[in-house]
């Protein structure tokens, strides 16, 4: 059995951190994306049928939606709000002098620092409403690198980066490698980075979406992040009550995703697409406004990426009965766009090269106009064209 989360409990010798109390959950009856439910405990079960189950509805949730919400998984809720009451106490905390020191540089490939809300570059652009501070591997290496106001609390993020990355996101590689058929350690092992901080070549993120006020509202048409599609293994979002995500759904209908408390939200980066030669779909997904009753919520999210190994260049899993027995999907995402390269016999990026044009080329609502213009219409749909490293990527609004 897989251990459960254990992070440190020391807290009478740290400052004091406000709870953070989850806001109301939507009151409209939206139209939700129904999404699979995967009990991560069940990996465990001594019964080969469970396991054999639970892989068959991994199967399909990743084939069809891309997306799942993880339960069972080791972190309870309580320890779970304890981290979202420290990314609350980092935004509100975080003095001028940090904002200004740790100011994050998109445009060189990373996120790593703190996004003041005005953009997506490195320059100041228009107000989006959006904060963000992104932990990478330099963040954990050193307190320098982090907001003086987290130093008291970095054991506790380090512990709970350590358990998803270790533990929760080795499972659910596991549980995707016998979806493969391959061996149980095959995705961690050879696709998943390692690095000498708990968090590899990801990320994790706290973020916060200030609500709009009133005169703000117009601003992107509603949208806070364009549709995209996440460039690593995978993305673990804990599901929270301010409804703004959504997926594009297969009938090219945006849906919001339902809260669930203490689940976490999984979604499968370009990386496991291009592995699993397109068995496993990298879904588009965008942040909306959420719906009139959470207008004037503050949105806190805490998200980590899991990153793939920077110097791999990604082609399928040759030796992955499945494909053997099936084939590769070439109707969709970055597999297709990928699989133009290797046929002409180019080069594809490396993952590195791939997260790193990804995050200078995708586009936001912020952006000036002539970065907005590249629109193509592909049966019917409207998408932003992008052209990453010779592959084509299409992202749509
Ligand atoms: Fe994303």
């Amino acid at each position: 059995m897989a251990a459960p989360f254990n992070p440190p409990t020391n807290f009478d010798s740290k400052p004091e951190v406000p709870k953070w109390v989850p806001p109301a959950a939507p009151t409209e009856d939206l139209d939700y994306a129904k999404l699979r439910s995967i009990d991560l405990s069940l990996l465990d079960s001594p019964d080969p049928e469970v396991v054999k189950q639970l892989v068959e509805t991994a199967k399909i949730a990743i084939r069809d939606d891309g997306f799942l919400y993880l339960v069972n998984y080791g972190i309870n809720l309580e320890q779970l709000h304890r981290q979202f009451s420290i990314a609350q106490y980092l935004h509100r905390n975080i003095s001028e002098e940090d904002k200004e020191r740790l100011h994050w540089d998109p445009q060189g490939g990373l996120y790593a620092g703190y996004k003041p809300p005005f953009g997506w570059r490195t320059i100041k652009g228009k107000y989006d409403g959006i904060t963000q501070f992104n932990f990478y591997e330099e963040e954990y290496k050193s307190l320098d690198k982090v907001p003086t106001c987290v130093h008291p609390f970095m054991d506790e993020i380090n512990a709970f980066t350590e358990y998803l990355t270790r533990s929760v996101n080795k499972r659910l590689l596991t549980l995707l490698s016998k979806v493969l058929e391959m061996p149980d350690d095959y995705l961690y092992e050879n696709v998943e980075s390692k690095g000498p901080t708990p968090i590899n070549e990801g990320y994790l993120r706290h973020a916060l979406f200030h609500p709009f006020k009133n005169e703000e509202k117009g601003m992107g048409e509603g949208l806070r992040m364009f549709g995209h599609t996440d460039f690593g293994t995978t993305t673990m979002l804990f599901s929270v009550p301010v409804t703004c995500l959504q997926l594009w759904g297969r009938d090219g209908i945006w849906r919001y995703v339902k809260y669930a408390p203490g689940a976490l939200v999984i979604n499968i980066g370009d990386t496991l697409e291009l592995v699993s030669g397109g068995h496993f779909r990298a879904t588009r997904h965008r942040v909306h406004n959420p719906p009139p009753s959470q207008e004037t919520f503050e949105r806190l999210s805490v998200v980590l990426f899991n990153g793939s190994k920077g110097d791999l260049r990604m082609q399928p899993c040759w030796d992955s009965p499945l494909i053997k027995r099936e084939g590769c999907f070439e109707s969709q995402g970055a597999y297709k766009e990928f699989k133009v390269l290797q046929d002409k016999g180019i080069p594809v990026p490396t993952n590195k090269e791939w997260r790193e044009i990804s995050i200078v080329n995708t586009r936001h609502p912020t952006d000036e106009p002539e970065k907005l213009l590249k629109e193509v219409t592909v049966n019917g749909v409207k998408y932003i064209e992008v052209i990453n490293q010779g592959v084509r990527v299409l992202q749509p609004l």
